[in-house]
């Protein structure tokens, strides 16, 4: 495993980590040394996954909070801030998915998807970047998808995630000045309970398209957002690392 020495006493908060892909990057994190919040809607998962990161040996600190709660997200970012002092990672992960085609989309079904993985983005960047900017030094990652580029029954989350691209692209550039940097990673198709929903045929017909043959691990994502986290990235913002098996660039 790389080690990066500059992540060693970070505070780093990572939403929707109590399992999937937020788990294996707050997992990541502490094989650090950094200091981690784990933050989920679930108040069990996060629960269980603070227990399991805190025998690493490192501290944590572990709540509930729905992103799509303005209030909720502040109250997390202040109670970072008296704990610890600092927030120096947010890495934007919580997710969901509502699938279904554009003729039979809910209006709540959009809705309810553009509020989480959008909105929520914004909320927890707004709320952490007041505090950044004042030690003009923080990074942000923000989970994007391959679905950006338009998946046919996902008009919603590829709308979702398409805008997430743009609001790093957009924030990268105005908060360049104060120090921060904000980028995003895109991951293709990832083994997580998110896709195990995916039925078997369809499953196979995407894993035949991938030219890696083979799904990613949430590692695979936690690896390239500790390396954007890290001083080894200190010339990169506003920028979307694509990992995916080659399945192409957004
Ligand atoms: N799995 C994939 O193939 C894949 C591909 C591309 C992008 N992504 C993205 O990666 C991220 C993680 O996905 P995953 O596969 O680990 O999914 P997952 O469903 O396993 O985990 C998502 C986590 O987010 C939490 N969450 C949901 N709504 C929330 C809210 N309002 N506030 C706080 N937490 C909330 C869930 O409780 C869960 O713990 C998501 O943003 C997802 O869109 C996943």
């Amino acid at each position: 495993m790389a080690k990066y020495e500059d992540l060693k006493d970070a505070v780093v908060i990572v939403t929707g980590s109590g399992r999937g892909i937020g788990r294996a990057i707050a997992e990541q994190f502490a094989d650090q040394g950094a200091k981690i919040v784990i933050t989920d809607i679930n108040a069990e998962t996060a629960a269980e996954t603070a227990k399991e990161i805190a025998a690493k040996g490192v501290e944590t600190h572990s709540a509930v909070c729905d992103v799509s709660k303005m209030d909720q997200v502040e109250a997390l970012m202040q109670a970072v801030i008296d704990k610890w002092g600092k927030i120096d990672v947010l890495v934007n992960n919580a997710g969901i998915t509502k699938d279904g085609m554009f003729l039979r989309m809910k209006p709540e079904q959009w809705q309810i998807v553009l509020d989480i993985n959008l909105t929520g983005t914004y909320n927890c960047a707004y709320a952490a970047v007041a505090h950044m900017r004042k030690a003009k030094k923080g990074a942000i990652i923000n989970i994007s998808s391959i679905a950006a580029g338009g998946n046919a029954g996902q008009a919603n989350y590829s709308a979702s995630k398409a805008g997430v691209i743009g609001f790093t692209k957009a924030i990268g550039k105005e908060l360049a000045p104060m120090g921060l940097r904000i980028n995003a990673v895109a991951p293709g198709f990832i083994d997580t309970a998110m896709t195990d929903a995916i039925p078997d045929k369809i499953k196979e017909t995407i894993l035949a398209n991938i030219p890696m043959r083979r799904e990613g691990q949430p590692e695979d994502i936690a690896k390239a957002i500790l390396f954007l986290a890290s001083d080894q990235a200190s010339y990169i913002t506003g920028e979307v690392l694509n990992v995916n098996g080659g399945l192409g660039g957004l």
